[in-house]
């Protein structure tokens, strides 16, 4: 049946000149599909590059509208319409509007976790990957409202020393790693680097060994000469791990560290997704054009 659908789906990307991109979080079998596998930052620089006509988007809404603000005449499919991010929903464009008025002089920089809406109200975005390049770029004399991640928020303030306001958001999936946990985890692995995403509470970040967005934690642990890994971030993650590292083992920092946002897109919505191509995003133009300055100053940094 899988076999089938794999065929059918590959078909049906030659018929619609599509590129199928996936994040890290998602199911084994759609990471095998995908023409890229990469973390946020990744895909939205392929979405920004690609020649392909359709554009097929398996990760979360946020995920999809990036690609679609980058490329307003491709079509933009989400293969599962529901797949949202909880943190993304912890901030509003009006919400934002709010604040921005009780401080007035702040750079408003929204981590790519956020809606197009949100985006549009903002000067910049950044992912985990770029976030203090991004904040680096902004002159010193200049305060800064960060939105809508606190974790990652104080993280970037304690590598840069910036005066830095937050927004009490955070992914509610790393947010709960707790540092029982990981020193149940360590005590298992006395001789496992902790590697850690940036969206874990500060007491996580804090005791890690390697602070990293997903690609980043990729890198590290290629690069490391150790065995095995205790890693704090979500679970499809060690898919990607295990087929790009060898003899390397990984221990997730807690149990059931799963986004279940990003386990909606299966082989068979994915099938259908391509065949009635109906889950299309769709962004108002006087939103998308705000959204996309936002996003392109993040592109051309780094
Ligand atoms: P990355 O930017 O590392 O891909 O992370 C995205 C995300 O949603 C983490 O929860
Ligand atoms: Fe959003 Fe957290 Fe899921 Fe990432 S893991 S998509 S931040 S809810």
């Amino acid at each position: 049946m899988s076999t089938e659908l794999v065929q059918y789906i590959k078909k049906r990307q030659d018929e619609l000149d599509a590129i199928i991109l996936a994040h890290f979080y998602q199911l084994p079998e759609i990471q095998d599909i995908a023409d890229i596998v990469g973390d946020s930052l990744q895909l939205a620089r392929e979405a920004s590059k690609t020649s392909a006509s359709v554009i097929v988007s398996c990760g979360v809404r946020f995920m999809a509208e990036t690609a679609k603000i980058l490329n307003p005449d491709k079509k933009v499919l989400l293969p599962a319409v529901e797949a949202g991010c909880a943190m993304a929903d912890m901030v509003t464009a009006e919400a934002l509007r709010e604040k921005k008025r009780q401080y007035p002089q702040a750079v408003v920089v929204s981590y790519v976790n956020t809606s197009a809406e949100v985006k549009a109200e903002s000067d910049i975005c950044c992912t985990s990957a770029n976030a203090i390049e991004v904040i680096k770029s902004i002159p010193e004399d200049r305060p800064i409202l960060f939105v809508p991640d606190r974790n990652l928020g104080k993280w970037i303030e304690a590598q840069t020393n910036r005066e830095m306001f937050f927004w009490a958001g955070c992914c509610p999936v790393h947010d709960q790693v707790t540092i029982e946990q990981v020193r149940e985890q360590q005590r298992l692995y006395p001789d496992a680097p902790l590697v850690v995403h940036p969206e874990c509470p500060p007491e996580i970040t804090s005791a890690a060994d390697a602070v990293r967005s997903t690609s980043g934690m990729l890198k590290y642990i290629q690069e490391s000469s150790a065995r095995d890994f205790i890693v704090g971030t979500e679970e499809g993650f060690l898919y990607t791990l295990e087929n790009n590292t060898s003899g390397k083992r990984f221990h997730l920092a807690r149990t059931d560290f799963i986004c279940q946002d990003m386990k909606y897109i299966t082989l068979e919505r994915l099938a259908k997704s391509m065949k009635e191509e109906k889950d299309l995003v769709e962004i108002p133009e006087e939103i998308r054009e705000r959204a996309y300055q936002a996003l392109d100053r993040m592109l051309q940094i780094g």
